[in-house]
């Protein structure tokens, strides 16, 4: 495969996980319930709309690149435990963190600068939706 066909390749994977993204934190938001959900129910909603973000900005780029966008979600976790929830969403992040860091790499060597300049940016915003749950994870009320 040549550069330009493994990155399409890759932002397809990316936005698979972006489309399970939304869905995990729709889940999350949904079922959260007790104490928690006075706070974590907006948290998740707001998270769910930055990814949808990310989500559109993959789609159209990789439509723009001449290929077709993924609608298949990576699978999402079911867990109304508020600790396990989100733990499996810390480890969503990171994931994610990796494939970006990969990603950005892989777009300044396909000479893609705008592509790798927004990748740049959806990192930093992934870097910061793991250090807020990894935060609210600290609550020893959890
Ligand atoms: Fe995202
Ligand atoms: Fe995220």
């Amino acid at each position: 495969m040549d550069t330009k066909k493994e990155l399409i390749a890759g932002l397809n994977e990316d936005l698979s996980y972006e489309l399970a993204a939304i869905h995990q934190y729709i889940y999350n938001a949904s079922v959260i319930s007790g104490m928690s959900r006075l706070t974590l129910r907006d948290f998740f909603i707001k998270e769910a709309k930055e990814e949808m973000e990310h989500a559109i900005y993959l789609a159209e780029k990789i439509a723009s690149l001449g290929e077709e966008p993924t609608a298949t979600a990576k699978p999402i976790q079911r867990t109304k435990d508020v600790k396990g929830m989100l733990r499996a969403s810390i480890l969503a992040e990171v994931d994610t963190i990796h494939r970006y860091t990969k990603r950005i790499e892989m777009a300044e060597k396909a000479n893609e600068i705008e592509l790798k300049l927004r990748l740049e940016d959806m990192l930093a915003e992934e870097t910061k939706h793991k250090e807020e749950m990894e935060r609210l994870m600290a609550d020893s009320r959890l």
